[in-house]
């Protein structure tokens, strides 16, 4: 583990949050088919809108800056990017590890578990507590590689029940908790961590684990996923101020970067998202009125994965409506298809921002804990490949 020092982290912070603040324009409209009013006022649309198809696919899956297109783009777009890159270039935190649990643990989900395990080696601590704990694998493989007590800590009782029973031949003990509603009581011997404990669950994890002088441990995920509309930052003083940012904007820092989405590969999800605006269509097509995201309400994202016909079947089954005739589902499916053609490259900047959001927030919790004495290492757990949420901070006291 090397420690990122106060400059290092504090400068990442800074620039992060200068990018978000002169962007604020682009973060604000979500792109649709026309091109944006930001893309107007900043002289980008001709060279976005003269982007292939392909060179559109190769900046989606890996980012702007890596591709020759961006030395066409224009100075401003360009010197944008290779910040946004700069910034969000993070140090390995650990190796790959080794010896993470197999039974019924998904391979990704085991190197994910190893290399966090390496990267907390040398952390002291008599008492792991991991903070929505899942089925407890980490918690478990924790235990047995340090050595140490385990508490995972899990609000859905189904998931705490299979992780008892996997622990069976366990130190690891599992309680059902709301964190939100019972704050675990921790002390300055624990370590106190969170694989994907998703968006508020992490910033509570910081602010008690800090109370308590405890070690943390995270690796960062979905930051939307918060009971409050937007997420307060940790550290004030800086080119964001107080600014909150909304569930909205959280949401583009959960953007698939790599060749690899979580579940899907990058082409899948490309499409899941053209059937989504086909869907979109069709529903408006029939005189529903419809926010950002609302053709979706209700309906497991999985879904756009099936076949348009089953996927428009199911959405107009739960809505009550008649089943779509063959004629219209050509139609709709063909439009749809044709506006996420031309959305896409609107909606470039935004993806490339989605990191820095999630670099940025991760180093407002980081620097929240340097300036309470913490020595604080921020940077990557583990290769994109094999999950992109692999920010993650490793924190204790000296
Ligand atoms: C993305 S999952 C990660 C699970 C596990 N750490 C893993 O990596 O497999 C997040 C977990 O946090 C739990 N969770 C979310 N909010 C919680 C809360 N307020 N209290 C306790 N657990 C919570 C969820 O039920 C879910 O199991």
């Amino acid at each position: 583990m090397t420690d990122e020092s106060l400059l290092e982290l504090t400068q990442r912070w800074h620039r992060a949050s200068a990018l978000l603040a002169a962007c604020a324009d682009v973060l604000a409209e979500r792109p649709g088919v026309e091109p944006p009013g930001w893309a107007a006022r900043r002289g980008w649309v001709d060279f976005l809108s003269g982007l292939d198809a392909p060179t559109v696919a190769r900046c989606e899956a890996h980012g702007l800056a890596g591709d020759a297109a961006v030395s066409g783009a224009p100075a401003d777009l360009r010197a944008l990017v290779v910040e946004g890159a700069e910034v969000c270039r993070l140090p390995a935190l650990a190796g790959a590890g080794d010896g993470a649990p197999t039974h019924r643990v998904k391979a990704r989900k085991r190197r994910q578990i190893a290399a966090f395990a390496a990267a907390v080696a040398d952390l002291p601590a008599r008492r792991v507590v991991d903070v929505g704990a899942g089925h407890g694998h980490l918690t478990r493989h924790l235990v047995e590689a340090l050595g140490v007590e385990g508490l995972g800590l899990e609000r859905e009782p189904a998931h705490v029940d299979t992780a008892r029973a996997l622990a069976a031949r366990s130190a690891a003990r599992f309680d059902a908790v709301d964190l939100f509603a019972s704050p675990p009581t921790l002390g300055p011997h624990d370590l106190v961590v969170g694989l994907h404990a998703c968006g508020a669950l992490t910033d509570r994890l910081v602010v008690q684990a800090a109370e308590a002088g405890a070690a943390v441990a995270y690796a960062s995920c979905c930051l939307q996923k918060r009971p409050e509309a937007a997420r307060r930052p940790l550290v004030t003083d800086g080119p964001l101020g107080e600014q909150a940012l909304p569930k909205a904007l959280l949401g583009l820092g959960n953007i698939n970067i790599g060749p690899r989405g979580v579940e899907a590969s990058h082409a899948e999800n490309v499409a899941a998202r053209g059937q989504r605006m086909a869907l979109r269509a069709l529903l408006q097509g029939r005189g529903l009125e419809l926010g950002p995201g609302d053709e979706m309400h209700g309906i497991n994202r999985r879904r756009a994965h099936d076949a348009f016909a089953d996927f428009v079947a199911f959405v107009l089954a739960r809505r009550g409506l008649p089943a779509a005739s063959a004629a219209e589902l050509r139609h709709f499916e063909a439009m749809g298809h044709a506006q996420h053609a031309a959305a896409r490259r609107w909606s470039l900047a935004r993806r490339w921002l989605g990191r820095v959001i999630e670099v940025q927030i991760n180093c407002d919790r980081a620097l929240y804990l340097q300036r309470r004495g913490y020595r604080v290492a921020l940077g990557a757990l583990w290769p994109i490949a094999i999950s992109p949420r692999n920010v993650g901070v490793i924190a204790r006291r000296p």
